[in-house]
């Protein structure tokens, strides 16, 4: 007999069925054992009565740990007082492999659980964000796929860095300098020249001395770069594709977002056009609610609070000071304070999810702008890792844009998890390497 998930159970009412599974919980009541068995697609109670089964199996299951391994044959009954409102009458039972005693129990501290993240991945809150997270990757690339996109793999090792450059993690290179990638904008720039809209899925790696609920040091990084398009038309891009995945999750995994608390209503709501508030004007709205913020200034948290509390989708912050931003984003021409950029900020305080810009391509305003940058944060590239970007510059460049999502943020932000380490299997944050 093939074996079934437990998702099945409830379509084979009246019908026998083979479940292989853990031992979530257990409890025996008047020579009736009630375990409740987990696998990947939820959880029934399997109720064995010691009169219809064998003796050895019976004391099997009596022995059998929290965490034990099994598999049961039985024919599922309905039952109002079960979980689920099933249960499987077991007529075999089998333990598979037994288990130590399991060290989470119900309430447990944070800490304890980040040490034991290679078991709390069990948990039903954990099995159900993973999973959504796996669906996720998969709307993610259906998306692209569907818009004509090559998926391309760049370096995770680099001489150098796109972003600031400061915040990224060393490396010995057989006794040279090196990094892990804090962004393979620059490869994927490249690549534009052969492939004309690519997009790599790849991690980046952030050094930031940041602990807050949404950094992370390694994470995954959705990076797509498109020739001739223009700021504008990436971002049409971007909220075609935010609203893609919010649609399909809600569509697809009502079920976990159930699990998680969150709402399928809000999801459906987020649909293009996405509102568009400069950079100047998110300053006058901060100010009116009470922030005394100055042209210039970086927003944080609070900021990114503020902005987004009364949003019911995410929204676009653009045309940020150039002081603010990386070398290769153009100067905007109709503000020359400014370049062509945007962030997208996701509703209700959870944070950019998105940084994007069209990228300068004639090679005098790269110059130009490497020059201001070294000016304005007190640094000096070296320019011998950029030669080959100059490169790009100078061989038939066209106008493109681009932009990067962080997967983790989408996640946090559309499972409405309080924390972006929930949101990733084993997180690397500042203080935590293990597991
Ligand atoms: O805004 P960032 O730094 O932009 C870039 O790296 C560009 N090169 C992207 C591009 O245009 N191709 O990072 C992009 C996104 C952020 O909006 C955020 O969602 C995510 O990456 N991100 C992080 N996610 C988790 N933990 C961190 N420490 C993150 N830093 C950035
Ligand atoms: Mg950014």
């Amino acid at each position: 007999m093939a074996y079934s998930q437990i998702s099945d159970a409830a379509k084979k009412i009246g019908k026998e069925i083979l479940i292989h599974g853990w031992i979530h919980r257990k409890r025996e009541s008047g020579g009736i054992m009630f375990i409740v068995v987990r696998d990947r697609s939820g959880i029934v109670q399997a109720a064995i009565k010691k009169a219809s089964i064998s003796e050895k199996e019976w004391n099997e299951a009596t022995d059998a740990p929290i965490e034990s391994s099994i598999s049961i044959k039985g024919t599922v009954k309905e039952d109002s007082r079960a979980p689920t409102g099933y249960e499987v009458e077991v007529k075999n039972f089998k333990q598979i492999n037994s288990s130590a005693p399991f060290p989470i129990t119900e309430y447990q501290s944070t800490e304890l659980l980040l040490d034991k993240r290679h078991l709390w991945l069990r948990s039903r809150k954990m099995t159900e964000i993973m999973k959504t997270r796996s669906y996720m990757f998969r709307y993610v690339r259906e998306f692209l796929d569907k818009h004509g996109f090559f998926e391309i793999t760049p370096p995770i090792i680099t001489s150098s860095g796109g972003e600031t450059g400061a915040e990224m993690f060393e490396i010995n290179y057989y006794g040279q300098k090196a990094y892990l990638t804090e962004s393979s904008q620059l490869y994927a720039e490249a690549m534009i020249y052969s492939l004309e809209k690519v997009y790599s899925f790849v991690p980046s790696f952030r050094a930031e001395k940041s602990r807050t609920v949404k950094h992370l040091a390694e994470y995954w990084h959705l990076e797509p770069e498109m020739a001739y398009h223009s700021n504008e038309k990436s971002m049409e891009v971007q909220e075609k594709l935010i609203s893609h995945i919010a649609e399909k999750v809600a569509k697809n995994n009502e079920g976990q977002l159930k699990e998680m608390g969150a709402n399928k209503d809000d999801l459906l709501k987020i649909k293009p056009p996405f509102k568009k508030v400069t950079y100047e004007k998110a300053i006058e709205i901060l100010n009116d609610k009470g922030k005394s913020l100055k042209w210039g200034d970086d927003f944080g948290v609070e900021e990114e609070k503020l902005l987004t509390e009364d949003e019911d989708k995410p929204i676009f912050i653009t045309y940020w000071p150039k002081e603010l931003k990386p070398f290769y984003m153009p100067i905007n021409p109709k503000d020359e304070r400014t370049v062509l950029c945007a962030d997208m900020q996701a509703p209700h305080g959870h944070g950019e999810i998105i940084g994007g810009s069209e990228r300068i391509w004639k090679e005098d305003q790269l110059m130009e702008r490497f020059a201001s940058v070294e000016k304005a944060k007190g640094i000096k590239f070296n320019m011998d890792n950029y030669e080959w970007y100059l490169d790009l510059s100078r061989y038939g460049s066209v106008q493109h844009s681009g932009f990067g999502m962080g997967m983790e943020r989408v996640i946090k932000w559309m499972l409405n998890l309080d924390h972006i380490r929930d949101a990733i299997p084993f997180p690397r944050m500042m203080n935590r390497i293990n597991p």
